[in-house]
């Protein structure tokens, strides 16, 4: 009979006529065959496993309780198939702006995604055990669309537990709050573009896109209010990607993106601009008495546009997290963090009445291009462009929520 070159025939290859290795075979073929039936079988890609998920040896052997020490920003995303507690049909306050399944997007590998610190579990989001948390308290994020993307990933994770009631928005939807009756919370947005004060400059009577921004002035658009909420998650940084002219005390000491001849004004660089607006932020916080909160400075959301920048036809289209390689130690990004971290070390170092604390998503997020709308987003703005700043619900950003349950978890356990 001849057999077809397709036909496995180990046994001709490796027994032959020795007993010895006819026995050895036999002992070794259930093993191969239970492996191939287990690598086929494994609802995970094997490659997946491979190459997204960092196993430690500690975290093999022990999966220690919850402690304090185990730094929950460093770790990996790991496949989860569980996947996101809510779906775009059981999230009524789902935007159109971040539903990516109903403006086109087909693949969903990126919600099944978990983040895993490398020595310790991360506890899943359960809204019951955060509503409980928050039980007669407020909440609020303070900064720019990032901030609110955040506060409308909380908003569907816990409307799966009870359904909040809208009871302020502007016209704009830039200052939003919401109640959950049953647990009397508060959960809010403040907006603001720079954290500090800011004119847009107006041109022949339109926005120019410019802004003076008052970089000693914290922004009385979330200073006013901030002392009323028992926690602040307080974000900010890409309205800094434009030019702009810096003041000080009311008097412009410099400028950014600008042709520095042509203004008398120095170009300062971004991360004097940032270093500037998170000290006077922080710094509005340190010298406000009635503030006894626990605040939070969530660190830069990467965006990751390719092939351009947002206004070029830069996209994100890509449908799967990058390795650890995706976090260079050269990247702006983490400069950015860095600015934003030193100023939280700081002002603890000098205040410590104030709890302040560091939610660093940085890292996680920058290998997650996957996680944007790109083009699979509408909305009232920029519609011409892809979205890679913002993160699609459900998605990664949902991560932002669990890791904030756990640091107000073991805040709470302090006191
Ligand atoms: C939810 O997303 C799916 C695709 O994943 C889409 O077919 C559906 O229309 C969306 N539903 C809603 C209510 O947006
Ligand atoms: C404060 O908020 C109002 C209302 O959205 C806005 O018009 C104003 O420009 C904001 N102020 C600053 C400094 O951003
Ligand atoms: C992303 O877009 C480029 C250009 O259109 C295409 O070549 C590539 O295959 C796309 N990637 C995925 C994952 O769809």
């Amino acid at each position: 009979m001849k057999s077809s070159s397709f036909e496995f025939h180990p046994c001709k290859k490796f027994c032959g006529n020795n007993p010895t290795k006819t026995i050895y075979f036999l002992m070794v073929l259930p093993f191969c065959i239970f492996l191939a039936l287990f690598l086929l079988s494994s609802p995970v890609p094997i490659y997946k496993q491979l190459f997204f998920t960092r196993p430690s040896h500690h975290q093999i052997l022990v999966i220690p309780k919850v402690e304090d020490s185990c730094d929950l920003f460093s770790g990996g995303w790991v496949w989860d198939l569980e996947g996101p507690i809510y779906t775009n049909s059981t999230c009524p306050t789902l935007p159109d702006s971040k539903n990516c399944g109903k403006h086109g997007r087909i693949d969903t590998d990126y919600m099944k995604w978990r983040w895993k610190p490398d020595s310790c579990e991360l506890p899943r989001f359960d809204p019951k055990r955060f509503l409980n948390l928050f039980r007669h308290k407020k909440l609020v994020f303070v900064g720019d669309s990032v901030a609110r993307n955040q506060m409308e990933s909380l908003l569907c994770l816990l409307s799966q537990v009870e359904t909040p009631t809208d009871i302020y928005h502007d016209h704009d939807d830039r200052f939003r709050r919401w109640h959950f009756p049953s647990h009397n919370f508060v959960l809010a947005v403040f907006w603001t573009k720079f954290l500090v004060h800011a004119d847009e400059i107006i041109r022949n009577g339109l926005p120019s896109g410019e802004f003076n921004i008052h970089l000693d002035r914290p922004d009385a658009n979330w200073t006013r209010s901030i002392a009323q909420y028992d926690v602040a998650v307080i974000s900010d940084a890409h309205w800094f990607f434009r030019p702009s002219t810096f003041y000080e005390s009311g008097h412009p000491i410099g400028c950014l993106y600008c042709d520095s001849n042509k203004r008398k004004l120095k170009d300062l660089g971004l991360a004097f601009a940032l270093r500037k607006a998170f000290h006077s932020a922080l710094r509005a916080l340190k010298e406000c008495d009635e503030c006894k909160g626990l605040y939070f400075v969530r660190t830069f959301s990467p965006a990751h546009f390719e092939h351009g920048s947002w206004n070029e036809g830069g996209r994100c289209n890509r449908t799967e997290p990058l390795g650890p390689e995706g976090v260079s130690e050269s990247a702006f990004e983490l400069e950015v963090r860095e600015i934003q971290v030193h100023e939280v070390k700081k002002v603890s170092k000098v205040s410590r009445d104030k709890r302040i604390k560091v939610l660093d998503v940085t890292k996680a997020m920058m290998v997650r291009p996957d996680g944007h709308p790109n083009e699979h987003w509408h909305g009232p703005e920029m519609e011409a462009f892809n979205d890679c700043i913002h993160w699609c619900l459900p998605g990664p950003v949902d991560a932002w929520n669990e890791l904030l349950m756990e640091m107000v978890a073991r805040e709470r356990s302090k006191e």
